[in-house]
């Protein structure tokens, strides 16, 4: 069979490996891919909304399972448009995904369905919201409505940045008009986790547990990015957790979702904080994370294709099990300099054949371009180290070597991924 990956980022190098990899698969096409991914399948030159395109390309070249990466085409109803042509996707429906597309709708979906969340207003009018801010008797996060590219959080230490934040969302439009309405949240304490399973609408398969770094600096310092590096299992995660999530959150959504007319298929994240008062779920997510995915699939034993392609042919998951490596694999995500900010594209880079030859060691391209032999810059997250290997510690060291063999000018990354699951080990 043929397949299709949308997308272009580390999770999209990290599924076209994999995908690569299943028994039922000859051939892997990915766009538009990037300068690694062109090294695992074939990267064709057409964009993730370019639905027309992407369609006639899935008919011409007798594509048998499309899967898609992102949110921003699934929230515009990719899935929608490939079905109505008779193409097998895997992916939730444009009604489904606007539980990320809209984090109105999701807090309202939380709250309709009792999955534990915080404390929350939402607001179309300025002076509501400042109304909020000033009767608020905890610090608040504020939260622009619409996709914002994983920016659109603001979290706030006291009540004159919550009103800054308010200023630069609903005034200033810091995320244009994502932040037409916003949504202001009580702040969590706690650490966060991911829980990303898949779901076919009624039965869910819930993948291993994995954590996101998000701030850029060391110390969780600095300001959010779209994630900075990652690892699975997530010792944070014990095993109560584990099946309280499935019962108490993922399954009370999808039978609510059922209930409103909304069947849920493809990948369902869970954005967690485990808080002292139980977990709360801080957002949700319609696909894959990345960094998370990257760890996931190193460590992932099953063929994942069996799995995608029931659900898009509209099957049961029901009975299916995933087999995991039992060790921990890592993901150091190495950064262009200014990330998350402004920052030069186009740049070399040196070193990765050095570190992909490591045992264990796979390096994921994001924001790259590949020029004939040379591999250049093209985004902020450039590439991500990954690493398996029997505990945490080992897929650290393994990792970290890996990253100092990579090279190229302004370069960034965390030295201290996976410390929190080290000091629980
Ligand atoms: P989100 O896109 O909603 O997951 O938010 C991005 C990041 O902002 C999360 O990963 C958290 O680090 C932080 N965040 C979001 N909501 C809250 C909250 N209610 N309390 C504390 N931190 C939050
Ligand atoms: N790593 C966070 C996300 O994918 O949203």
């Amino acid at each position: 069979m043929k397949v299709l990956v949308i997308g272009s980022g580390g999770r999209e190098h990290a599924l076209c490996w994999k995908i690569a990899g299943s028994q039922l698969v000859d051939t892997v096409f990915c766009a538009p891919g990037n300068g690694g991914i062109d090294f695992d399948a074939n990267c064709v030159d057409l964009g993730v909304s370019d639905f027309a395109g992407l369609i006639k390309f899935a008919k011409t070249n007798d594509i048998g399972l499309t899967v898609v990466g992102p949110e921003v085409p699934l929230s515009e109803g990719i899935v929608d448009a490939f079905a109505s042509e008779g193409l097998k996707i895997f992916g939730p429906d444009k009604k489904a995904a606007q539980l990320e597309g809209s984090k109105a709708f999701s807090k309202d979906i939380m709250k309709e369905f009792g999955i534990p969340t915080a404390e929350y207003g939402i607001f179309n009018n300025y002076n509501a919201a400042r109304d909020y801010i000033g009767n608020a008797c905890f610090d608040l996060v504020v939260k622009a409505d619409g996709l914002a590219a994983g920016k659109g959080v603001i979290v706030t230490c006291d009540r004159d940045e919550a009103f800054r934040a308010l200023d630069e969302v609903m005034l200033d439009k810091l995320y244009g008009d994502a932040g037409d309405i916003v949504i202001m949240e009580e702040k969590l304490i706690g650490e966060e986790a991911s829980f990303i399973a898949i779901c076919d609408g009624d039965n869910i398969v819930p993948l291993a547990s994995s954590q996101d770094h998000k701030p850029v600096f060391d110390n969780d310092d600095g300001p959010n990015t779209g994630g900075m590096g990652a690892y699975s299992p997530a010792p944070v995660m014990d095993d109560k957790m584990f099946s309280d999530v499935m019962d108490k959150i993922l399954y009370p959504l999808v039978r609510g979702l059922k209930k409103k007319g909304i069947i849920y298929k493809g990948v369902i994240y869970a954005g967690l904080m485990i808080t002292d008062k139980g977990v709360h779920v801080l957002e949700f997510n319609v696909r894959m994370g990345d960094p998370e995915t990257q760890p996931l699939l190193m460590r992932l034993k099953s063929d994942i294709v069996p799995l995608m392609l029931e659900v898009a042919s509209g099957g049961s998951i029901r009975d299916v099990k995933l087999e995991w490596e039992p060790g921990t694999a890592v993901c150091v995500v190495m950064a262009s300099g200014g990330y998350p900010g402004d920052y030069k594209k186009g740049l070399p880079i040196h070193g990765i054949e050095k570190a992909d030859a490591i045992d264990g060691v796979k390096v994921f391209h994001a924001g790259t371009k590949r020029q004939g032999d040379l591999i250049t810059t093209s985004g902020g997250r450039v590439l991500g180290v990954t690493s398996l290997g029997p505990d945490i510690k080992s897929a650290l060291e393994k990792a970290y070597k890996a990253a100092g063999l990579i090279r190229f000018e302004g370069m960034h990354y965390r030295k201290d991924i996976g410390k929190k699951a080290l000091i629980r080990e």
